[in-house]
């Protein structure tokens, strides 16, 4: 049998950190009001000469390290993103470009907004179990705030910029023991960007319309549910989960999560306060942060978990 294995991961913040007291300067919200509602208290915002691709290269050159791999041993490349740097070529392609590597190894995007991730791990996982692929670089990257409309208080507080990568190889142990991915269009109208192109011009509103509170209740009830299903598939319970990586959107979704759960706070990984939602960038940002603080240690179980726009959700559990 041929497994997935996590071999190393990556982060990349762009330097530029926005406090709540900064934003309130400019819309009428307060500092206390954003961390009592969100456990946000501030987020990193891109530069104007970045991209997403440019902040999947940080992350990417991160994770190769990480993994002792260099750009040219890596034979698929996935990025999971709402925020491509242009409508094509894809996200994946510009940074195999930035990378270097000309093996003609494929690369492509894939769009699940927050839960972009999950997806991207469990795709490039399914290529690398079939036996074609040995190195994969599988990568969240968004510039999220550019989605914003920074006077609608409702939303622009919430999000932040960032990316995260990691690198899954094919190993005859497993690492990566399942995922599971959930989608229902039905909700697409809660939380969206609904501009599109039209004849060669921008059309529609292209800032995220959100309904904050149904978001909420369904964010914590799939969560919940998601995690369950992937723990009960490999006949495991909650306590054998040494670390929770969840989305970092609210941190009252995630202690609430983690509570229904019946996982400690100190086992949960809480990035959210310092980054903001970082839409597809939050799971492995957050996972990258868990190791390199030794939240998790080689030979751990981590369930990562997701919920975003669609909705889209799913899971995964992780030995590392
Ligand atoms: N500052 C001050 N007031 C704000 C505000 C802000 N940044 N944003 C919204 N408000 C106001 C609203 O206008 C509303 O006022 P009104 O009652 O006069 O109409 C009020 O706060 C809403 O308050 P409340 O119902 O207590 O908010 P909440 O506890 O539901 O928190 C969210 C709002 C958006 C923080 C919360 O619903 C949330 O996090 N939802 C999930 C969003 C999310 O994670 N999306 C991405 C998922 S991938």
């Amino acid at each position: 049998m041929i497994y997935s294995r996590l071999m190393g991961t990556g982060s990349y913040l762009p330097e530029r950190q926005v406090t709540n007291e900064m934003l309130a300067q400019t819309v009428d919200t307060s500092d206390e009001w954003i961390r009592s509602r969100t456990g946000i208290a501030q987020r990193h915002i891109r530069d104007s000469s970045q991209s997403t691709s440019d902040l999947a290269y940080e992350a990417a050159q991160r994770a190769l390290e990480s993994a002792q791999l260099s750009a040219d041993d890596i034979d698929l490349i996935v990025v999971a993103t709402t925020t491509p740097d242009m409508a094509f070529p894809s996200t994946a392609c510009l940074l195999q470009a930035k990378l270097g590597i000309r093996s003609g190894a494929p690369a492509f995007d894939i769009q699940a907004v927050c839960t972009g991730f999950l997806y991207a791990l469990s795709v490039a996982d399914q290529f690398i179990r079939a036996g074609t692929v040995r190195h994969a670089l599988v990568v969240g990257a968004e510039t999220f705030t550019d989605l914003l409309d920074w006077q609608d208080r409702n939303t622009c507080v919430l999000f932040g910029d960032g990316a995260g990568a990691v690198v899954l190889s094919a190993a005859d142990q497993p690492g990566l023991l399942t995922t599971r991915l959930h989608a229902d269009g039905h909700y697409a109208h809660l939380l969206a960007a609904p501009g599109k192109f039209v004849q060669g011009q921008a059309q529609g509103s292209p800032v995220v319309h959100m309904d904050g509170g149904a978001v909420f209740k369904f964010a914590v009830k799939v969560l919940d549910q998601v995690c369950r299903e992937v723990l009960e598939e490999q006949h495991l319970s909650a306590s054998a989960v040494d670390c929770f990586v969840p989305h970092q959107a609210n941190i009252r979704i995630i202690d609430a999560t983690a509570h229904k759960m019946g996982i400690s706070l100190d086992r949960v990984v809480r990035t959210v306060s310092q980054q903001g939602n970082t839409s597809a960038a939050s799971v492995p940002l957050a996972l990258d942060h868990a190791l390199r603080h030794q939240l998790l240690q080689p030979g751990q179980l981590a369930l990562l978990a997701a919920v975003g726009g669609g909705f889209t959700w799913g899971a995964a559990l992780l030995r590392v």
